[in-house]
């Protein structure tokens, strides 16, 4: 048995949380691999809608099983949250999820000097979502860190160790907080992650692929936020990209097997940073109004601007996609025309390949085709969908060599088409 791996193509919040749910019957075991409550990824069903952070998007089937990978950070703080709201709408899911002891843990202090680094970057801040992933990672990276599997011995000790030095690397910032706001409810967390199950994954989920047992590994962020291919430094700290889910789980490059690259009809971006295609006219708004972008873990407004080939190829090449997944078509319904972003002018010379560095205000050049202007969301088979939406979706899978697969038409479970 192989490992499919799910993963966003752009920005982030390509619907991922919503389609693992949909594809989560199919398997018997659903992981995360990297990033942490940057993450937010929004489930709809039987009128319950949901944002998970930390938490993989199958956990709402009883019978799989869900692993928190060795790649994500995680924080005891949040994670409390997350699982107390959960159990607050009825589901008490503990029994259900694992925890990789290698998974690095999010302290009070990394979010204070996210909060600072940010804070000190003035205009040139990247935008981050304030979690403390960037120097959590710095930390794994550096060989400072805490990992889950240090919560079960002298916790208390390592903790004050790593928060002094902290509170010194503190100090070069001109920066005031207070410690105690940020660590609230530490202990509580820390004591439920001695609670739940801690396990060596990367045994667990190699046990299961011999087995013959399917898993999905569901990414977070998307692939133009990955530490090394996105568009740097306006990235976020980790390996978004499907060779993120072999080192984020213990698998080997062999032995992963479909790669679902998933992606909007358009495209949206939280935070700083390049955005070609991005509009700043009625289309764009009307984008983020029709199609709700603001932001599932900070509730910021979301970048809104036409889908760009450029950056997909790009992505569909460094991931290795197999299956395409079009989301939120709907959204589009209104548009008399839709223009795709086929190429950039850098320099006065038209590349269809995406640069080492985006310049500021890059001239895109777009193909236009004609919309569809039929409200999508009620469509449960492909021989209703509007002519014009079918050759939208012909046209990128000519574009892109990857064939559409599922294409979802609402946020509810049930909005959803495969083909
Ligand atoms: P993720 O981070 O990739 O899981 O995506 P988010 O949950 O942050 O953002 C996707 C948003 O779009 C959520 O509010 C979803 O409920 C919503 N959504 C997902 N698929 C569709 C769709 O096909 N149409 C519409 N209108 N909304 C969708
Ligand atoms: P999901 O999994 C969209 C963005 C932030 C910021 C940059 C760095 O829901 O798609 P960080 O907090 O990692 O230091 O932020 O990355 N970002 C996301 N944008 N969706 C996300 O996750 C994101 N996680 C981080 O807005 O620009
Ligand atoms: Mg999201």
């Amino acid at each position: 048995m192989k490992v499919d791996v799910l993963l966003g193509l752009q920005w982030g919040d390509e619907g991922k949380g919503k389609v693992v749910d949909v594809l989560t019957p199919k398997y018997d075991v659903i992981t995360r691999f990297q990033g942490g409550p940057n993450a937010g990824h929004t489930l709809e069903f039987d009128n319950f809608k949901h944002v998970l952070h930390n938490i993989p998007s199958g956990i709402f089937h009883a019978s799989k099983v869900n692993i928190i990978g060795n790649g994500v950070v995680l924080d005891p703080i949040t994670f409390k949250k997350e699982i107390d709201s959960l159990k607050e709408k009825g589901y008490d899911i503990t029994d259900n999820l694992y925890i990789s002891k290698k998974a690095h843990l999010i302290l009070p202090t990394h979010r204070i000097l996210d909060a600072a680094s940010e804070a000190s970057k003035g205009k040139t801040k990247i935008g981050s979502t304030l979690k403390g992933i960037g120097p959590t990672y710095m930390d794994k990276t550096g060989r400072n860190g805490l990992r889950v599997g240090d919560v079960l011995h002298n916790f208390d000790e390592k903790y004050a160790a790593l928060k002094d030095k902290h509170e010194k690397m503190l100090t070069m910032y001109d920066f005031e907080y207070s410690i105690e706001e940020f660590e609230a409810g530490l202990a509580e967390g820390i004591e439920l992650l001695r609670s739940c199950k801690l396990i060596d994954s990367e045994h667990e989920i190699n046990k299961y692929i011999k087995e013959g047992k399917s898993i999905l590994a569901e990414g977070a962020q998307g692939t133009l936020l990955d530490i090394d291919f996105g568009s740097y430094p306006f990235v976020t700290s980790s390996n978004t990209i499907c060779a993120g889910a072999c080192t984020g789980m213990g698998v080997a490059p062999n032995k992963i097997g479909e790669v679902y690259g998933i992606f909007k009809a358009y495209c949206t971006r939280v935070g700083s940073g390049p955005f070609p295609t991005e509009l700043f006219d009625a289309d764009g708004e009307e984008m983020r109004s029709a199609g709700n972008e603001f932001g599932s873990t900070t509730g910021r407004p979301r970048r809104c601007g036409w889908i760009d080939l450029v950056a997909l190829k790009y992505a569909v090449m460094i991931n290795g996609v197999t299956q395409l997944i079009m989301m939120k078509g709907d959204v589009l319904s209104g548009f008399d025309t839709i223009k795709v972003g086929t190429g950039y002018k850098i320099n006065g010379v038209v590349t269809d390949e995406f640069p080492f560095e985006l310049p500021e205000n890059v001239e895109v050049v777009y193909e236009e085709l004609p919309g569809w202007k039929t409200d999508l969301t009620g469509i449960k088979a492909e021989a209703d969908f509007p002519k014009e939406l079918s050759d939208y979706i012909a046209y990128l899978e000519a574009k892109l060599e990857v064939p559409i697969k599922i294409v979802s038409v609402g946020p509810d479970r049930e909005q959803t088409i495969v083909r």
